[in-house]
């Protein structure tokens, strides 16, 4: 199972910001066997990093994009118009969910229109802490995760990565701990395998949540964690570095 490391900068950095990043991270990162390293810059700063990384390890993605190919649909931006520069993209964060109301079918549109545009969703699913404590976490993850995937044939899901992402634990300096990270992403991956398709074994799932330098390397030990969506972190080059050794270091 490949290892991913994403960073998601979230709406922080202007370009000369992110290019000051990139630099340090191009300099820093070293190829990780089986690692792919993807960032998550806003879209002002694609084009630019695009060129700024091209022939290196480092990929880039996008941190949303609208269903639809083109039309009106005033300040969104398309799977079309990033696929030339962006291999990943970060779907159903709760951010957009809670934030900006996005639903599940919203959202599995934009999975099915990435697939169809060759760029990888990074489906996010996660539970508030009301429903943890409502002892919902499981239910509400798989949920979002069997509506999210809907529609995809099985010899497709293998071009889809997941992410775990308890809203309690994002931007909180609360992460989950590895062994609840785990329990849920297992359970998730075994019921999804026994309800709908048994090809979600052979898929990433990247835990995200307050992961910084410190913690990463618990997480990567675990069996179903393959990999880490960083928020704050990412944001500075040498925490990132050191997340993606961990994560490397851990399996
Ligand atoms: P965080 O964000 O690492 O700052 O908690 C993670 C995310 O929102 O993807």
């Amino acid at each position: 199972m490949k290892t991913i490391v994403a960073g998601n900068w979230k709406m922080n950095l202007d370009p000369a910001q992110s290019i000051d990043l990139v630099s340090s991270l191009k300099a820093g990162l070293v190829k990780f066997p089986n690692t792919e390293c993807v960032i998550f810059p806003p879209y002002t700063s694609i084009t630019l990093l695009s060129e700024l990384l091209s022939g290196s390890i480092i990929k880039l993605g996008a941190q949303n994009i609208h269903p639809e190919e083109s039309g009106a649909f005033t300040g969104e931006v398309s799977a079309l118009m990033i696929k030339n520069y962006c291999s990943h993209v970060i779907l159903g964060h709760s951010e957009r969910r809670i934030i900006f109301g996005e639903t599940d079918d919203f959202i599995n549109r934009k999975v099915l229109t990435s697939l169809k545009s060759g760029i990888t969703p990074i489906l996010c699913v996660g539970e508030t802490l009301k429903q943890r404590e409502a002892g919902l976490a499981l239910s509400v993850c798989l949920d979002q995760l069997i509506k999210g995937l809907a529609g995809i044939k099985p010899e497709n899901l293998s071009q889809v990565v997941v992410a775990y992402e308890p809203v309690w634990a994002i931007g909180t300096g609360m992460s989950a701990s590895p062994v609840i990270a785990q329990e849920i992403m297992g359970s998730l991956r075994n019921q999804f395998s026994e309800k709908i398709s048994k090809e979600i074994s052979e898929i990433p799932f990247l835990y995200g949540g307050s992961v910084n330098a410190d913690n990463a390397i618990d997480f990567a030990k675990e069996k179903d964690i393959n990999g880490a969506l960083v928020g704050g972190a990412s944001l500075d080059a040498n925490a990132f570095i050191q997340i993606a050794k961990s994560m490397v270091d851990g399996k």
